[in-house]
């Protein structure tokens, strides 16, 4: 195993092709589609695997810093799954990991490395199992599928997954939504955000949901993003949520005030999300209220200006096999 660092030399296994897979990012819920939506974001985890002799794992960039380059690592593990599933046996492998995505801050990191470890295993077998096998795989690792059903198809998804089967239709945002992100500086892990969730809820609050998600969903389908102030409101989670995020409930209630279409809580947070019309023009004012409230509740940000990204996970052929991850992902291979 090794460790963070450049070098490119592995000891992928000759006669097998290495894999470069490139796997958006992911918000889920948009509110009121808890466990049920889920939209791709442009930001970005690349893998690289191969079959080989003996197992190695190489981790770069700061998002990856504490990621295991054992056998414990989450990618080698549902690669293992996928190989399982798929009959086959491949139990040393080569893999490289590059991600931009911040981990446990609600943009779906974990899903991107499952969809990615999932889609770059089934590249090196000849994609034995399709997407739709994928996904069913990858909604029961994660138990939603939501942000693994972005990452997989791209685009904003709605979906459910019953504990059995998974299915899902893509929707592709227009291109004028741009999507706010505040990333605090603290990581929230989903377990402990689900842990602040009542077991059971009212009718009242169900009724609440379906009207607002289904509502929401047709505006996007639509483009009846004046809607969108109206459908993004949730009676499921976010009150709940609320507590572990100071200046959350200010940003929600507030954020229209200042330009967005509507504010969210980006899957189990703790980023917060506002989606705007970018023919508004008035992205400062609002980068400045999420930057100011969540200042005045103590909390340090990071803002990020976002797309949806219409594709989801792809298997990239023009990378260089002969240089690191690294250097492909940032341009700089050998031609
Ligand atoms: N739908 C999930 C939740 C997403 O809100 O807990 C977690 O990433």
């Amino acid at each position: 195993m090794s460790v963070q660092g450049d070098g490119g030399g592995n000891a992928a296994k000759s006669g097998y092709p290495k894999v470069y897979v490139k796997v958006p990012a992911s918000t889920a819920n948009l509110g009121p589609g808890f466990d049920a939506l889920g939209m791709a974001l442009n930001l970005y985890e690349w893998i690289e695997m191969g079959i080989a002799d003996r197992t190695e794992i190489r981790v770069y960039g700061e998002q990856m810093v504490g990621v295991p380059t054992d056998k414990s690592n989450l990618i080698y593990k549902v690669a293992q799954l996928l190989f399982d599933k798929a009959g086959v046996s491949h139990p040393e492998l080569d893999i490289a990991m590059y991600s931009d995505i911040p981990l446990t801050r609600g943009l779906g990191s974990s899903a991107t490395a499952i969809v990615g470890a999932l889609v770059a295993a089934n590249a090196l077998i000849g994609n034995k199992l399709s997407s739709h096998e994928l996904f069913q795989i990858a909604s029961a690792l994660e138990k939603h599928p939501d942000n693994v059903g972005a990452s997989l198809f791209g685009g904003l998804i709605a979906a459910f997954w019953d504990g059995e089967r998974a299915e899902h239709i893509r929707i592709v945002p227009e291109d004028r939504l741009d999507v706010l992100v505040a990333i605090p500086r603290f990581e929230l892990a989903t377990e402990k955000a689900r842990n602040v969730l009542p077991v059971s809820v009212t009718m009242k609050d169900a009724v609440f949901n379906i009207g607002h998600s289904s509502l929401l969903v047709a505006a996007f389908c639509t483009g009846r993003y004046d809607m969108i102030r109206h459908a993004m409101k949730d009676a499921l989670h976010q009150p709940y949520r609320a507590p572990l995020i100071p200046g959350m409930t200010d940003i929600l209630e507030q954020a229209q005030q200042h330009g967005a279409l509507g504010a969210a809580l980006s899957g189990a947070g703790p980023t917060l999300l506002a989606l705007v019309d970018g023919k508004e023009g008035r992205g400062a004012e609002l980068e400045a209220f999420l930057q100011g409230t969540l200042a005045r509740h103590g909390i340090e940000a990071d803002t990020m200006w976002l797309k949806p990204c219409a594709d989801g996970a792809v298997v990239l052929t023009h990378f260089d096999p002969n240089v690191s991850l690294l250097d492909n992902v940032k341009g700089r291979a050998r031609v």
